[in-house]
């Protein structure tokens, strides 16, 4: 090696020092290597020179060793700008998980009936026909059966219970829930669950859930009934709301009805701005059923019907809470995606 190549190389590292280079152990090696390091050579070259020549040179190696030295130190504690680590920074959040929107519409559901004293239970998904329908006064070949549209399960029947169903409806809980009691009133159940029909559209799915409730003791009237639907409008819907119940007809109640929630949008009044509210057309939303209950299903659970009556409502629970103010759920179907981001809105 020549003393220009040698001087030639350090000019260059000192500017790549000077810059905080990425890695500047490979430099380390370069210059200060044992066998091939920069000065290791220029040591060799120095044992050429004169006896006079090499003090200075001598001198001037060591004074560029030493400067060498303190700037790759320098650069060895920079951090390189691609490992950048600054651990004063705050922890990034972890994502909070939280309950699917349905969830969160059936705790509320849960805690507005417990409050004024139903027991919230639970009754099969998968049921025989003598509690989704025999027992609620349909019995087989009757043609109300027909509006629920039944999955039927290929299984063996039951001798007395007969074929197995995805329930349709709650109201599989009604005399489960009387016999659980040993038919011995005050009744005060809610029972929410999953429920099964054949329909598919914007709204309605194959699986959604209902919420029931039955009430029996002695002297239930439909005040009772109406009084606990207007309670839960209120609690649900807010202050504003109101209820209203029309002429209908099931097998398992009656007098028989179909319960109105009043509009969020339009307070109830079917107008918005001079013009027919879009949302509801008429001030009024269909959420379901409800009646008081058939002397046959109070029979079917061994209670008197002499004695004690009862009221009973079903309704949906993605409906229920799409009509909540605010929340413009045009397809019911996009809750069950599982798409966080439709799901982190809640
Ligand atoms: N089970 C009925 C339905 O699914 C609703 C209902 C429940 C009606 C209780 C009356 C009493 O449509």
């Amino acid at each position: 090696m020549k003393t220009d190549t040698f001087a030639q190389h350090i000019t260059n590292i000192r500017q790549k020092l000077t810059q905080a280079p990425n890695e500047p152990e490979e430099l380390r090696i370069f210059l200060f290597g044992k066998k091939q390091g920069l000065f290791s050579e220029a040591a060799s070259l120095l044992r050429e020179l004169s006896p006079e020549e090499k003090p200075a040179a001598g001198q001037k190696l060591q004074e560029l060793r030493e400067e060498m030295e303190t700037l790759l130190t320098e650069a060895e504690n920079t951090p390189s700008k691609t490992e950048w680590l600054d651990p004063t920074l705050p922890a990034a959040d972890r994502p909070v998980g939280r309950l699917h929107p349905l969830s969160q519409a059936i705790n509320e559901i849960t805690d507005i009936f417990e409050k004024i004293g139903f027991t919230r239970v639970r009754y099969p998904e998968v049921e025989w026909d003598h509690y989704a329908f025999e027992a609620l006064n349909m019995p087989s070949n009757h043609p109300a059966r027909d509006e629920w549209e039944t999955f039927f399960m290929n299984a063996p029947e039951h001798s007395q219970l007969g074929k197995m169903v995805l329930t349709p409806h709650t109201s599989n809980g009604q005399v489960r829930e009387m016999e659980r009691l040993n038919s011995e009133p005050p009744i005060r159940m809610i029972n929410i669950g999953r429920t099964y029909r054949r329909q598919q559209d914007v709204t309605h799915t194959q699986m959604f859930h209902q919420f029931e409730g039955l009430v029996v003791d002695k002297n239930i009237t439909i005040q009772h009934l109406k009084g606990t639907i207007d309670h839960f409008a209120k609690e649900f819907y807010g202050p504003d709301s109101k209820s209203r119940i029309r002429p209908f007809h099931f097998k398992f109640t009656e007098p028989s009805f179909e319960i109105d929630f009043s509009c969020t949008i339009c307070k109830g009044t079917g107008q918005l701005n001079g013009e027919t509210c879009r949302f509801c057309k008429s001030g009024w939303h269909e959420v379901g059923g409800a009646g008081m209950v058939h002397p046959n299903v109070l029979r079917a659970g061994g209670i008197d019907p002499e004695k004690y009556t009862g009221f009973a409502f079903g309704w949906g629970v993605e409906r229920t809470y799409a009509l909540r103010p605010g929340l413009h759920l045009d397809d019911i179907r996009l809750l069950f995606t599982a798409d966080p981001r439709f799901l982190e809105q809640f």
